[in-house]
């Protein structure tokens, strides 16, 4: 008899401590009662894209710390809780049903590469928690669901900038092509690029592929340089394609590489170095951009930071940003609520620029093109959508 009484004291103890640690309330609505609003975030921190996790966590701790100085969201301070999927496949799934299921986060901001992106999306989709990615660019992404958003351009336009820019101002007649067969983000790319050249009157003298963590690209390249190209693309992340640059001029290949947004990194200098002079990239902002917002986002930056904000950093400010300011719309933290007042975004005035979101979750923003010019990235264009 007294050992009965004592499980059912210990049954209700127990009880009363999942109630009040919320474990066994559903996703979303479990935390309601907390005096914090928890947002989750998942990145790169560490591993082959350390610098794109790295980045755009300051630019979302940035936007964080910003808007709890300005009183924080519905009269509650944000608390970013973010988690490193170490650049690695599978590591996403794991951190954002942490994120959700024992974090109790009401939504998530992430991720830089579109494959980890494609990863999280229908956990988030499946648990009503909206995400934002800050910078995937592959069209797939956001077909996830309706609670997937993003506040970056999606690679039919990056293709489609970089095969105009390829065939019109540097005309280029004839351009190989170097692919990560394991990235989405580089098969997208890669295909959007070829058919916007094509439509350009331009041909495609060769196709190579590669794999994400090769460190060898001499038989490629060796095929590359046997159709004689006047240019490569070069869809891949800054530590293939600073090891694709070095490598090619290693072989005499001489013609200018060029890319898309998987490039910026303040890594990629330090791997491809003088190689690399004289390439192209898109990516979505500049901080040489004079325009106050630019500016004044780059000075908060360096004040806090001590370094010039990249496209990721400001990507993953405005994500937080976009975030908060749906919350404020909707008077709530309830998913479903703060779905519908993303999903009606219009003219945020970003650091990256004006964001609309569009039907289909994406926004629609212009693209700038740097070179490379003395080891430093430097602003050419702006191309409009
Ligand atoms: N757009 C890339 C992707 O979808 C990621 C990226 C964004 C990389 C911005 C660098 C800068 O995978």
């Amino acid at each position: 008899m007294k050992i009965w009484r004592g499980q059912i004291l210990s049954a209700a103890v127990l009880a009363v401590s999942l109630f009040l640690s919320g474990c066994n309330k559903p996703p979303g609505e479990s935390f309601a009662t907390s005096d914090v609003i928890k947002v989750g975030e998942f990145a790169s921190m560490t591993g082959s894209e350390a610098t794109f996790g790295q980045s755009s966590h300051q630019g979302t701790q940035l936007a964080i710390d910003d808007l709890n100085a300005a009183d924080g969201v519905l009269g509650k301070k944000l608390e970013l809780h973010m988690e490193d999927d170490q650049s690695q496949a599978g590591q996403p799934a794991t951190v954002v049903r942490k994120l959700i299921s024992s974090d109790g986060v009401v939504a998530i901001l992430g991720e830089v590469a579109s494959s980890r992106s494609l990863e999280a999306a229908p956990i988030c989709q499946e648990n009503k928690i909206p995400m934002i990615s800050p910078a995937s660019t592959n069209p797939k992404v956001t077909e996830a669901g309706d609670y997937i958003f993003r506040v970056c351009f999606i690679d039919p336009f990056q293709g489609t900038v970089m095969a105009n820019f390829s065939r019109k101002t540097l005309k280029l007649q004839n351009v190989a092509v170097l692919t990560d067969a394991k990235s989405d983000y580089s098969l997208g790319l890669a295909k959007f690029f070829k058919e916007g050249f094509v439509a350009d009157g331009g041909k495609i003298a060769a196709e190579q592929n590669y794999s994400s963590g090769d460190k060898d690209f001499s038989a490629e390249l060796t095929a590359i340089k046997a159709a004689n190209p006047d240019g490569i693309f070069v869809p891949g992340y800054y530590t293939e394609v600073g090891l694709i640059a070095l490598q090619a001029k290693q072989l005499g290949i001489t013609v200018p590489l060029f890319g898309g947004d998987g490039w910026e990194s303040s890594a990629l200098v330090p791997i491809g170095g003088a190689a690399l002079e004289g390439d192209y990239f898109s990516t979505h902002y500049s901080p040489q951009d004079t325009s106050p917002a630019v500016q004044n986002f780059v000075k908060e930056f360096k004040a806090k930071y001590n370094s010039t904000p990249d496209a990721m950093a400001a990507l993953g400010y405005d994500s937080a940003m976009i975030l908060a300011a749906a919350m404020k719309t909707a008077g709530t933290t309830d998913g479903a609520k703060v779905r519908d007042a993303l999903a009606a975004t219009k003219n945020f005035a970003g650091v990256t620029g004006k964001i609309t979101i569009d039907a289909n979750r994406n926004a629609s923003k212009a693209a700038v093109i740097l070179t490379i010019n003395n080891g430093q990235f430097q602003y050419v264009q702006t191309v409009q959508p």
